[in-house]
């Protein structure tokens, strides 16, 4: 994707939540090489990551003044951060859910609202959602959250549209970063047995759609939900079926096939 059209998003004002690390510092730097003028932002302290707590109004209403000054306007935002929470059905708390849901949910919900003001005809946020947002999944808050966010980017979608304003979600699959480093090893083998594309993904296979969904190039997609996932929630649980099968013996001439 890069290359054919050197730095589409020239002068581009572009706002990335959670860039100290994994996705986020990845999509920074690949919005940067695009020419975008990119606002990287993390609740931890991190080079060149201006501080933003996603769940605080006070900070993105900050944000929004500081970059009114500087930039008048905005034109890109990348709703990144978010955190996960392994407990399942059985164990999850209403502490553990208002924590998961007040950074995946009311953080892009308060990005949304701090800098649409400041968003003009041809303005993109992109939404950083899940696979768990497409399918069940058993870590409770993390998937009702990622979900939920899902309705957040429809609504916004819809909402915004008349004022040129567009909204995506994209669905990662399983990235190698700091947040699938400490899930169990059955986790990671279990996800590639799932993935067709036999492999997890790399934060390099994510950015490139972040940087689309941004430019001018994706000017007639919005309320969109696009999977980045190696094909994981596209079977719809027909893989593990069909490897089954696969690795039955050919029947012979004449007998039913399974
Ligand atoms: P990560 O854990 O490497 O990075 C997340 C970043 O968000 C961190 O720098 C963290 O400090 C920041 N953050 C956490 N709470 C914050 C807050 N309240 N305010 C501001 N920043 C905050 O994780 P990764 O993988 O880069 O995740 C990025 C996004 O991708 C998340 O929304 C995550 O749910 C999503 N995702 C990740 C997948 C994966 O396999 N790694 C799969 C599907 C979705």
């Amino acid at each position: 994707m890069t290359g054919l059209h050197p730095e589409r998003l020239l002068g581009k004002v572009v706002v990335v939540t959670g860039a100290a690390a994994g996705q986020g510092a990845a999509e920074t730097e690949a919005l940067t090489r695009e020419g975008a003028r990119v606002i990287a932002t993390d609740v931890t302290e991190a080079p060149g990551c201006r501080r933003l707590d996603v769940t605080s109004e006070k900070d993105w209403a900050e944000l929004a003044s500081e970059l009114e000054e500087s930039y008048g306007q905005v034109h890109g935002l990348v709703n990144n951060a978010g955190i996960t929470w392994r407990a399942r059905l059985d164990d999850v708390s209403p502490t553990d859910m208002a924590r998961v849901h007040a950074v995946n949910v009311t953080g892009p919900l308060l990005g949304i609202q701090h800098l649409t003001p400041l968003m003009r005809p041809g303005a993109s946020i992109v939404n950083v959602g899940s696979s768990a947002a497409l399918t069940a999944h058993y870590p409770v808050a993390y998937t009702t959250s990622k979900w939920a966010l899902r309705g957040l980017s429809k609504t916004a979608a819809m909402e915004l549209g008349p004022r040129g304003i567009r909204v995506n979600t994209i669905h990662p699959g399983f990235i190698e970063t700091d947040m699938t480093a400490c899930a169990a090893p059955a986790f990671r083998e279990s996800n590639i047995l799932g993935t067709p594309l036999g492999r997890t993904g790399s934060v390099q296979e994510v950015s490139p759609l972040v940087v689309f969904l941004l430019s001018d190039d994706a000017s007639f997609i919005t309320g969109a939900d696009i999977p980045v996932d190696g094909g994981l929630t596209a079977h719809g649980g027909a893989k593990p079926i069909s490897d089954a099968v696969r690795r039955q013996p050919v029947p012979e001439a004449g007998a039913v096939r399974p």
